[in-house]
């Protein structure tokens, strides 16, 4: 299906492209846009106020029938998913633009911003992804997908993938540690010892039985905010590891306490938020991918407790249970804080 998507998409904007031009209202695009600029706002909200929606009791001023004539177009043929879900998309978005009386200047300043979201992602970059994140739509998501597969309501919450995830880190023995490099004449050099911190725990089945040989793949940012590939002061794959759990399902590694970090806000979803007036801060957290045979694989994030955004995150992807407290370490002269966390995944 990913496959089918762009497909229609390239299908729809060559017949929609096709009609424009035999109906020779191209210039009547560009037009209207400057026409919506200036005039659509105001008409839109008068017309809005006195024939439309928004006039309590009255009829809708605009073609009722609109709607399902499109909707009425998807072929006997078409993909069956996106059968069953095109024409709920059709009627919010149809929806939508009736309820705020969307102009077409409006309409067209949407469309270059999904535009400049898509030229400036790359395999380094998702805008795309990122506009998705602020908006909701990634956890939103992902608590659906994890709701419709979950077999048991004791496994352990998902969170967000997000955009930084490398799925080649290295893979390090039980007990080691994810930071590279720790030099004293790096700029964070005294706030990495400060947050060092060792993570343990069990991969556990809904059942309580630990899983032997799970895969933990850990991830998080240096203490400047930055992930490596953000980074070009990092070495590669700084900050990051998969380890095995043992016969006990016991994993264990040296990592940082995370801090808190602007999601990268110098681009459209950047400006999106300054134009909501929104902030761009994630709470400190770390990344998780636990994934073990004949089990579904768990993507989340642990968040810590001392964080000021834990409440107020970015991204919306803060849940209570996700939430931890890491503890003062005693004798261990690699790490001053430590933080047991069981992993619990769903069968499969
Ligand atoms: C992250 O947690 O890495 C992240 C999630 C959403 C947007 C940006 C970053
Ligand atoms: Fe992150």
């Amino acid at each position: 299906m990913g496959q089918m998507i762009p497909d229609l998409a390239a299908a729809a904007s060559r017949a929609s492209a096709a009609k424009i031009k035999s109906n020779g209202i191209s210039n009547g695009i560009s037009n209207g846009i400057s026409n919506g600029i200036s005039n659509g706002i105001s008409n839109g909200i008068s017309n809005g106020i006195s024939n439309g929606l928004n006039g309590a009791g009255k009829k809708c001023q605009y073609d009722p029938t609109f709607t399902q004539k499109v909707i009425a177009a998807t072929g006997p043929n078409a993909n069956p998913r996106l059968a069953q879900i095109f024409p709920s998309l059709v009627r919010h978005l149809h929806d939508f633009a009736r309820e705020v009386n969307l102009t077409v200047g409006e309409w067209s300043a949407a469309v270059d911003f999904l535009n400049e979201c898509g030229q400036m992602s790359t395999d380094r970059r998702n805008e795309t992804q990122l506009l998705c994140d602020i908006l909701g739509l990634e956890s939103l998501v992902d608590e659906i997908t994890t709701k419709q597969l979950a077999t048991s309501t004791t496994q352990t919450p998902s969170a967000i993938l997000g955009p930084f995830y490398r799925s080649d880190a290295p893979f390090f023995p039980n007990g080691t540690s994810i930071v590279q490099d720790l030099s004293p004449s790096l700029p964070w050099y005294d706030q990495a010892l400060e947050d060092s911190a060792f993570l343990s725990g069990r991969v556990l089945s809904t059942d309580g039985e630990p899983i032997e040989n799970a895969v933990v793949d850990v991830w998080h940012t240096a203490p400047n905010g930055l992930y490596e590939q953000q980074d070009a002061e990092q070495p590669e794959m700084n900050f990051r590891g998969r380890f095995r759990t043992d016969q006990g399902g016991r994993y264990a590694l040296y990592a940082l306490r995370p801090v808190a970090y602007p999601i990268p806000d110098d681009g459209p979803a950047g400006r999106l938020l300054g134009l909501l007036d929104r902030h761009p801060n994630r709470p400190g957290h770390i990344h998780f991918i636990v994934s073990a045979e004949g089990h579904r694989t768990l993507t989340t994030q642990l968040y810590d407790s001392r964080d000021r955004w834990v409440g107020n995150d970015a991204v919306f992807a803060v849940k209570d249970e996700l939430v931890v407290r890491f503890e003062p370490r005693e004798g261990d002269g690699q790490a001053r804080w430590e933080l047991g966390y069981d992993f619990v995944l769903g069968r499969c």
